[in-house]
């Protein structure tokens, strides 16, 4: 593996993960990488590390620049195991190195390894590092996404290790966002960022907002963000900062997601009128059967639709077990600004549709009401019925859309 200059002594030498395709329960069907980084400087430095399985591949790639016990420094920006489990395996190699790290992220090192050995070096937002020729400044993010998450700017070269922030699972040869368009495509880097906000970054809409403003008002000059995960923002970093700023504003396209699942066909025979609906009133529509889809996918659908109608029939008198599943890992998730309503086929006593607007309620996220339902089979009459339902409910999307 060939590492990659990304400023003058500034090298990625990280590595590619072409196979994963669960990242602890997402789906990642592009793959991802491990990005870490060098500094060759009167004192080197290395910027995060990665994957245990990826262990020998960063430490060759270091090879490939230097002997690793020159590393003089080792700045931890993030202790979740993609990122740091491979760290006992460069400390063995650079065991004098000094490790500079949040004090959340310290507890939590702690907990993965015995450090009692270590050179630990705790920084907070303010903190600076002079490697020679190079100045580093610590930036705390707490909850972005983890309590121990920070970034690391280097003033002279204006790169911002950011680690997850502005990340993608890109599995690429490509390692910078020109490269990236030029043998793939705009668009896939923007489905990559979404679908990674969505998933990971989601809760977060508030203090990503508030950490883009700090970083703002510090008036640092940024040209390359480098994140953790994917490609490396050179082209156009403020195209990754305003997604984001966007998207941790509300910003959604009008459209609507319809997701659900169904036992006998009736909950998904309603989903026709209900799209013929939504269609007729001129807003786009997707249909998601989860038992069909993975739910990181629908997750993505979700957040890339102002509004989203859950189908569910009722099983023992409850939710569908995989709609439930669903609306609970989104309760996770903290969404807002999205309108639901919901729909499904019952037998007799009839209660997913009302536990799906109880589970939209608990989201405090705004509601499209009433629900409908369907008995058994849906008849004539209520496959019309379920076509006004997608059509008034489209309208109202388009009336709530208009308020962003
Ligand atoms: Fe890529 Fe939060 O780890």
């Amino acid at each position: 593996m060939k590492v990659t200059e990304i400023k003058p002594d500034i090298y990625w030498v990280g590595a590619i993960d072409w196979e994963v395709r669960d990242f602890h329960g997402y789906v990642t069907p592009n793959g991802t990488t491990y990005n870490n980084y060098l500094i060759i400087d009167e004192q080197v430095t290395l910027i995060d590390t990665v994957k245990y399985d990826f262990a020998s591949t960063t430490i060759n790639n270091i090879k490939d620049i230097i002997d690793p016990s020159k590393i003089v420094n080792i700045v931890v920006n993030h202790i979740e195991p993609d990122h740091v489990s491979s760290l006992d395996k460069i400390m063995a190699l650079a065991p004098d190195a000094v490790i500079y790290i949040s004090n959340k992220g310290k507890k939590g090192l702690d907990r993965y390894f015995d450090t009692s050995k270590w050179k630990i070096n705790i920084v907070k937002t303010g903190d600076t590092l002079n490697t020679g020729k190079y100045n580093l400044l610590f930036l705390e993010t707490p909850m972005l996404h983890w309590p121990d998450s920070m970034m690391t700017y280097v003033k002279e070269a204006k790169v911002l290790f950011s680690q997850d922030a502005f990340g993608q699972h890109l599995a690429t040869s490509a390692r910078f966002d020109d490269e990236f368009i030029e043998c793939a495509s705009r668009s896939e880097i923007e489905d990559s960022v979404i679908d990674y906000y969505a998933n990971i970054l989601m809760p977060f809409g508030q203090l990503i907002k508030t950490k883009i403003q700090e970083v703002q008002k510090l008036g640092l000059d940024i040209d390359i963000i480098a994140p953790d995960h994917g490609i490396i923002w050179r082209q156009d970093p403020s195209k990754v900062l305003n997604m984001y700023l966007d998207m941790a504003n509300g910003k959604a396209p009008l459209r609507i997601a319809v997701i659900y699942d169904t036992m006998w066909q009736s909950t998904k025979l309603m989903t026709l009128p209900i799209f013929q609906g939504i269609k007729d009133e001129g807003v786009e529509c997707k249909i998601i059967k989860l038992r069909a889809t993975p739910m990181s996918d629908a997750i993505k659908e979700f957040w890339n639709s102002r509004g989203c109608l859950i189908g569910s029939p009722t099983l023992n008198n409850i939710l569908y077990p995989t709609v439930a599943e669903f609306l609970t890992h989104l309760r996770g998730l903290r969404p807002k600004n999205r309108i639901m309503g919901a729909f499904g086929s019952y037998g007799w006593g009839g209660g997913a549709v009302k536990d799906a607007y109880e589970e939209f309620k608990r989201m405090k996220l705004d509601i499209f009401e009433p629900g409908i339902q369907a008995l058994y089979r849906p008849s004539s009459e209520d496959n019309n019925k379920c076509y006004d339902f997608g059509r008034e409910f489209a309208k109202k999307v388009k009336e709530y859309h208009a308020k962003f």
